[in-house]
């Protein structure tokens, strides 16, 4: 059965673990962390990536997800239920907002991947300036907004579906075209000759390019990349029988995270290589670089179109999950049906959407600590609201919900991974200090870059 008490649930554990898997999984995977790689040293940065994953994402990640099992609740509901009659709720409304801001934008960027993957299907010219082209069309407004259009219609149209039939049919569908996909890449990028280079970048570490900005960037990636901070894990996690294990499944969804990361890693650095282009050429890696490599190699145009629909399926199924996160909080707490939630939430998160859009032509003149539109909504949810979301979900089980009573939960039933003591000095001291830390320096990195201190 699809219900418990009226709320739908995952029919299959598999179902649970693409879903969450396909949050996960997105542009952060391919497009962040790619041009993020390529510009702090490749191997150095895969390293201590990964070590934060391990360290901070995967408790995080399995954290979010017991909550969210145990209230069965939307992020706000789920505070409110574990510590009624306290401030608590405002986390999970903080990342209902965050939830709301993030999609106004990344649903911009996933647009612009969409309209990519039709120039490649109807032909890059080889001859092509890719700066050019990139540019005009972030600044040719009405088209990039159509498509920011196109896209929200499409997340709404999935999320009004419903949990089983529309997220968890569309995951299961799309999740495995994007591995297909990506392993095409992989193929193609490490046969060309010279991709040699690239996969040495990507995998002999030079820690002398490792600075303090490197760790920040590295947590900063592993929140994004894993969906965490903003209760997307809890909102999927309250749709997650009792009887299926946490640690495991937490577990599943990193590994799966990381993985595409990595081999996104093996599709991108060799042929950048290969063709003699810059690893380092920063946010506009995948939509500038790419394409100029795309047209140059054997049946580039092909690989092309397999790289932007790759990038827009991956978008897509991220997409999901936080529009998900706001429905659900309507449609628990207003009564709302999915359908009248989904339609007006994504129509809302569509106008929010515009000003990013335009803050490329008409409204290029607003900039904030010199950052465009689109990057302050960026730079606002990711280095300030996401890691406070984790900030303050581990002190909340650190110190009122207790380690002891998440670590039972998520033990039960037990997996082949087990919670101990462990978790204990995880959530409540480690993981608040490196992210309170990462929080203040990055803040102060960035302010101080723009004043010049
Ligand atoms: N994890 C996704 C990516 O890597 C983006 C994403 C989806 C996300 N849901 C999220 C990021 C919730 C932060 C919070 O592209």
């Amino acid at each position: 059965m699809g219900q418990q008490n009226g709320r739908e649930q995952w029919t299959s554990k598999l179902g649970f673990i693409l879903a969450a898997a396909g949050s996960a999984v997105g542009l952060g995977n391919i497009w962040r962390f790619s041009y993020v790689a390529g510009e702090q040293g490749g191997a150095a940065f895969l390293f201590i990536y990964l070590i934060a994953i391990a360290l901070i994402g995967y408790p995080l990640m399995a954290t979010e997800m017991v909550i969210g099992r145990k209230t069965q609740k939307n992020p706000i509901g789920a505070f409110s239920a574990l510590a009624p009659n306290t401030p608590w709720w405002l986390v999970g409304a903080l990342g209902v907002l965050s939830g709301f801001v993030i999609l106004s934008f990344y649903s911009v960027v996933a647009g612009w991947a969409m309209h990519y993957t039709v120039l490649a299907a109807t032909g890059f010219s080889s001859t092509a300036d890719y700066v050019d082209v990139f540019l005009g069309h972030i600044t040719s407004t009405w088209v990039p907004l159509i498509w920011h259009a196109i896209f929200m219609a499409l997340t709404v149209g999935i999320i009004a579906a419903g949990v089983v039939k529309g997220i968890q049919r569309t995951v299961r569908l799309l999740m495995p075209l994007l591995f297909l996909l990506l392993v095409a890449l992989v193929v193609r990028g490490l046969t060309l000759p010279g991709s040699g280079a690239g996969v040495a970048f990507f995998l002999t570490p030079d820690f002398s390019a490792v600075t303090a900005r490197t760790f920040l960037t590295a947590v900063g990636q592993s929140f994004f990349t894993l969906s965490l901070g903003m209760g997307a894990l809890i909102t999927y996690g309250s749709y997650l029988k009792q009887d299926e294990n946490i640690s495991d499944n937490a577990g599943w969804v990193v590994g799966l995270d990381t993985l595409v990361a990595v081999i996104a890693g093996f599709a991108i650095f060799p042929a950048v290589f290969a063709l003699g282009f810059d690893p380092a050429s920063g946010a506009g890696l995948a939509f500038m670089t790419l394409p100029a490599v795309f047209a140059e190699m054997p049946a580039g145009l092909f690989f092309g179109f397999m790289f932007f629909l790759l990038l827009s399926v991956a978008a897509l199924t991220s997409a999901i999950s936080l529009l998900e996160v706001v429905v659900a909080w309507v449609i628990d707490e207003k009564g709302w049906s999915r359908a009248k939630a989904a339609i007006t939430v994504g129509s809302v998160i569509f106008l929010v959407g515009i000003p990013p859009v335009l803050g490329f032509s008409t409204l290029s003149h607003i900039t904030f600590l010199g950052f465009d539109i689109l990057d302050t909504y960026d730079f606002i949810t990711g280095v300030v609201m996401l890691p406070l979301g984790g900030l303050l979900t581990c002190i909340f089980v650190g110190y009122v919900w207790r380690a002891s009573n998440a670590t039972k939960e998520i033990n039960n039933p037990r997996g082949i991974i087990n919670f101990g003591g462990w978790y204990n000095i995880l959530i409540s001291v480690v993981i608040p200090v490196a992210i309170a830390v990462v929080l203040v320096m990055g803040l102060y990195d960035v302010v101080s870059a723009h004043y010049g201190w």
